[in-house]
């Protein structure tokens, strides 16, 4: 952490299993507010499933995680919606054959009607970051790039109202140049909307590029983190994971070195 203030969300010791696959082991984390923190691993490693335990989708068999002093575990992910912490989906997740319009409008389930003219407005706002989605408002969004798609699922999470989102993998299957373009829109939603961010990735070399600090994750347990600056600057990170640099793969690429990583 970069700060001094108390975390907006603390993880302490969490696990978590798919039946008798341990997928977490004593995950401890924590993200200042207003800050960008990154969590790294490679296939596997238990990203999505650190989100998924965050936004309520599994449970947590030990530990705890802490939101604004709220205890999350055992909640209900609709009520963690409602607190102010939202996930993007790893792979989207929006409602293809539902217009962009109509997929940005499902963002906003959780917020009372009255809310309806305030929501409109979000929705103009939204379009301010992404204006290629208010062209396409009226298509469904199925017909839309991945790219588009990824635009789509960050937009519809904003819609909620969220002072905190779970993004995962928001590089997944995007070329380097969008990969670049969409981080620096997510860190401007960081800078001007104040909205706190936990970013799940593969990409170490964008990750750690725009977060202020990172969490290095190898099969279900931290085993590194500090500063996204330090982190940069250490030889197990430029080996395995900045390797781009030194082998002359393209910017962007997935780690080769994958399988070595352990
Ligand atoms: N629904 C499931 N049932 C059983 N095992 C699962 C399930 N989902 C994930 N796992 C296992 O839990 C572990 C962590 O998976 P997780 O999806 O969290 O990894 P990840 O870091 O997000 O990987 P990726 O980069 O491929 O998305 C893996 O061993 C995976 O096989
Ligand atoms: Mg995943």
């Amino acid at each position: 952490m970069t700060t001094e203030s108390q975390p907006i969300l603390q993880l302490n010791n969490v696990e978590a299993a798919y039946g008798a696959v341990r997928a977490i082991r004593g995950v401890s984390l924590a993200v200042a507010p207003g800050s960008v923190v990154t969590v790294l691993g490679s296939n596997g490693a238990g990203k999505t499933t650190i989100l998924k335990t965050i936004s309520g989708i599994l449970d947590p068999q030990k530990g705890s995680i802490l939101f604004r002093h709220e205890k999350l575990e055992g909640r209900d992910p609709a009520w963690i919606v409602r607190q102010g912490l939202v996930q993007v989906p790893e792979g989207r997740e929006i409602f293809p054959l539902l217009t962009v319009r109509e997929n940005l409008l499902m963002g906003a389930y959780t917020r009372p009607a009255h809310e309806k003219d305030e929501v409109a407005k979000d929705i103009e706002d939204v379009y301010a970051y992404f204006p290629i989605l208010k062209e396409r408002r009226d298509q469904p969004a199925g017909q839309l790039s991945g790219g588009q798609q990824q635009m789509l699922a960050i937009s519809r999470a904003l819609l909620a109202k969220p002072t905190m989102m779970l993004l995962d993998e928001p590089s997944l299957g995007l070329s380097p140049k969008l990969t670049r373009e969409l981080f620096e829109i997510i860190i401007r939603i960081n800078r001007e909307r104040g909205v706190t961010l936990l970013i799940v990735e593969q990409n170490a070399r964008i990750a750690l590029k725009y977060a202020d600090y990172g969490y290095v994750l190898e099969i279900g347990r931290i085993v590194m983190h500090d500063t996204c600056a330090a982190l940069r600057e250490k030889e197990d990170i430029k080996e395995f994971y900045l390797g781009a640099k030194e082998t002359g793969v393209r910017e962007g690429r997935r780690w080769k070195k994958k399988k070595t990583w352990r």
